[in-house]
């Protein structure tokens, strides 16, 4: 994060883009009146990490202008920074070391399976649809963590014919199905699947707060208060085809307090310290900030946090600690360009600026009122003196892609607006609501674009009728 940060503020000096208010390429308040904060340009800070803004003050990520790549691919476009997605998962594998997955339900397709491969990372595959489009990536089997609540026979018996590199069991009803299938794969691959168990430690991490639940109340995992946990080390190790190699457990994501993690650890130790077993899996989590107001510690920080906690709680020195990070791989290496169609001022309600995309490319205004911001990549540097509400053209009031955007003054239809941060959970829980084709997805680096998802087509749409 912090060369991130370095990247972002040498970028702003360069291109002359500042990060708070700029009165000299204001566009709608006027000479020296009174800027607050969000009317300033957008902060280099949420952009990707070679997002640079050009003489005019227009936006190129990874050497290649977003206009541009509206052009040429159309919108609603993903756009993604290579390179970004590269470091963080450098940055991935020098602070937790060999072993930490990349959680790929934040975003998932071929190409990423392989960068994130070829950087060094596992990959956690949560259904056998991730663990599909891995194997198909070329991602080999041992390196991949099956995880998931519910697993099928098909599910387990696909990872144990692979040969995944870990199963995280779930449930008891889990482990009766390992104990059935587990003898059969057996006899034709002559081998032991390594096996970790997700335990609920009775922690829920919140964005900004984490409370204790006590009651251990989740679908997931097996509970430490009640015994369930002990219990499904003593069924595990029952089994000779399954070697139980570590605990797993994940407290909640979009996590912005390393202390949660801390807590975790301290929570978990007790119960992981006398089983004797080499790997735990603190899980994925940690925050990004989608807006100028947030903050989230770097990869690196939240390792060393869990490191100390694992020293501080007596976890042994020679345990591998790993974890499971998603959203902050992606999220900020992810940019979605939109087109405006039409405009609306309500006189003294609201401005509504329409983009031809919405909850069908980024469902997560609606589910979780996740708070977003937009501007131009025409005039990346200006200021956003015009409060709007950027919203899609699904048939719901609630598809709506930036509640509170600040925009330029002169925004016009035929804009393309872009939406920073949209790299985790947004194409991977895209859909066809009203019929909406899916974007395509570029990655950019080095001046080059090339698409690594295609757009669907019409055609794409009925393709599954019979
Ligand atoms: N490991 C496990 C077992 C998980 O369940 C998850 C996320 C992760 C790792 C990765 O967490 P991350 O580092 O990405 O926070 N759709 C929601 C997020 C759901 C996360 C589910 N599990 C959103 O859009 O915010």
């Amino acid at each position: 994060m912090d060369d991130l940060v370095d990247r972002a503020a040498a970028t702003a000096q360069r291109a002359g883009a500042v990060s708070t208010a700029d009165p000299g390429s204001d566009q709608g308040s006027g000479p020296g009146s009174d800027q607050s904060p969000d009317e300033g340009p957008v902060r280099l800070e949420l952009l990707p990490m070679t997002a640079e803004v050009n003489g005019e003050g227009s936006l190129a990520v990874g050497g290649v202008e977003l206009l541009e790549l509206a052009e040429r691919f159309g919108t609603p476009l993903f756009v993604y920074d290579e390179e970004h997605l590269r470091a963080r998962c450098r940055e991935a594998v020098a602070a937790w070391g060999d072993g930490v997955a990349y959680a790929t339900k934040a975003f998932l397709c071929l190409a990423m399976a392989r960068l994130v491969h070829e950087e060094g990372m596992w990959l956690d595959v949560s259904t056998g649809g991730e663990l599909h489009v891995a194997l198909a990536a070329g991602v080999p089997a041992a390196r991949l963590v099956l995880h998931g609540n519910n697993k099928s026979d098909g599910e387990l018996a696909r990872a144990l014919g692979s040969g995944v590199g870990r199963i995280v069991v779930d449930s008891f009803d889990e482990i009766e199905r390992l104990a059935r299938l587990v003898p059969l794969s057996s006899t034709t691959t002559d081998r032991r699947q390594a096996v970790m168990i997700r335990v609920t430690p009775g922690i829920e991490a919140h964005t900004h707060d984490f409370v204790r639940t006590g009651q251990e109340d989740s679908k997931f995992g097996f509970g430490l208060a009640s015994g369930a946990a002990a219990d499904a080390v003593t069924c595990v190790r029952a089994l000779p085809g399954l070697d139980l190699v570590g605990i797993h457990a994940h407290i909640g994501s979009q996590v912005f307090r390393v202390d949660s993690f801390a807590e975790e650890v301290e929570v978990l130790a007790g119960f992981f310290a006398p089983l004797g077993l080499p790997e735990l899996c603190v899980g994925g989590g940690l925050g990004v900030p989608y807006v100028a107001t947030e903050t989230a510690p770097s990869i690196a920080q939240w390792a060393e946090t869990v490191h100390r906690a694992c020293r501080g709680a007596g976890i042994p020195a020679d345990t591998v600690i790993t974890a499971e990070p998603g959203r902050s791989i992606a999220a900020s290496a992810g940019i979605t360009l939109y087109r405006v169609g039409t405009i609306k001022e309500l006189p003294g309600l609201r401005t509504y600026v329409a983009v031809d995309g919405g909850m069908s490319d980024n469902p997560r205004p609606v589910l979780y009122g996740s708070g977003y911001e937009a501007f131009l990549p025409r005039a990346a540097a200006a200021a956003r003196p015009k409060a709007a509400r950027v919203v899609g053209k699904h048939c719901e009031s609630g598809d709506i892609v930036v509640a509170d955007a600040r925009l330029p003054g002169d925004v016009v239809v035929g804009d393309v607006v872009a939406t920073p941060v949209t790299g985790a959970y947004g194409y991977s829980m895209a859909s066809n609501y009203n019929k909406v084709p899916r974007p395509a997805v570029v990655f950019v680096a080095n001046g080059e674009a090339r698409v690594v998802v295609r757009r669907e087509t019409d055609d794409d749409l009925t393709r599954l009728d019979g």
